[in-house]
């Protein structure tokens, strides 16, 4: 008995919503296998093969069996670029304790499973963050709150996703975050996030883009990521409602009209190709949340 899931590419924070926001997308995804096996082991096919340990112990996925206290063999087909601020390491996590769970039909709901594929973000960020495991499992764009997830639909926009060719870690771009932010910004921060999930729920693009943009967490990690500026005013002046850091980066994305989504893009990789920066880049929708193919 094998269970096989598709498990998606998402985009954390959302700018201000740093660890609480995340946004599932419609591609690229890993496919996940999971079968009972005499004990816990890990295979990677594709993107990933080579530089993703296979240590159960430092892979996100095999914290997870781990946590769940299952042995199996989980086999991942990695189509998602690691390192990239896309969840390379969520999309592992969550599709294994979603298939775990169908596999030993253990009836935990789509939410109770955060908290325990968040557990496998520990071996990429060294912090247990859901903000990529609880919309990859969950779809749409997602809140998570301590042990509490919820998924509200977006309206319907393209994502345009430019992926630079600049190295970032997590676990860098988190030490460069200072421990405490001021009052006034913790307050604009709270009211741009607020006001990002309101867009949402009126499906109010524009808000959500205008919201998207000016947090802290773009103000301090938007260095590491050269010609930042430019390409995101770039993608505005082609009609994108708003750019913001994937994850910890160095991917950026901007959420735009459909129509006006091959522009964005184009511009996006034309303003980071004058910083002589190169670029892979995919054009998407927002996602579904992990399912059983
Ligand atoms: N919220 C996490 C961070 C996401 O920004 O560090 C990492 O992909």
């Amino acid at each position: 008995e094998r269970v096989r899931v598709r498990a998606s590419a998402t985009s954390a924070n959302l700018g201000a919503g740093f660890d609480v926001l995340g946004l599932a997308l419609d591609e690229p995804y890993d496919v996940i296998e999971v079968e009972p096996a005499e004990r816990l082991e890990i295979r990677i096919v594709g993107k990933g093969a080579g530089s993703i340990p296979l240590d159960p112990e430092k892979n996100t996925a095999g914290l997870v069996a781990k946590a769940m206290g299952r042995d199996v063999l989980i086999t991942i087909h990695s189509n998602i670029r690691p390192s990239g601020g896309l969840g390379s390491s969520a999309a592992p996590a969550a599709g294994t304790a979603f298939a775990i769970n169908e596999l030993f039909s253990l009836g935990y709901t789509r939410e109770g499973l955060v908290p325990i594929a968040a557990k496998g973000e520990v071996a990429a960020a060294g912090v247990a963050h859901a903000d990529n495991v609880g919309p990859c499992i969950m779809g749409g764009l997602t809140i998570v709150c301590g042990d509490h997830a919820k998924s509200v639909a977006m309206p319907d926009v393209s994502v345009v996703a430019i992926l630079p060719d600049i190295e970032v870690s997590t676990k860098a771009a988190r030490e460069l975050l200072p421990a405490c932010v001021p009052l006034r910004e913790m307050v604009l921060n709270v009211g741009k996030a607020c006001m990002l999930v309101a867009g949402a729920s009126s499906k109010d693009p524009a808000m959500i883009g205008r919201s998207l943009m000016g947090s802290f967490n773009e103000k301090y990690r938007s260095p590491l990521i050269k010609g930042y500026e430019d390409v995101r005013a770039g993608a505005l002046s082609q009609g994108a409602y708003g750019v913001a850091i994937s994850g910890s980066g160095p991917t950026m994305i901007a959420l735009c009209p459909g129509e006006r989504s091959k522009h964005v893009e184009k511009a996006m990789i034309g303003q980071f190709g004058k910083h002589g920066i190169s670029c892979e880049s995919f054009i998407t929708r927002v996602g579904q949340g992990v399912q059983i193919i």
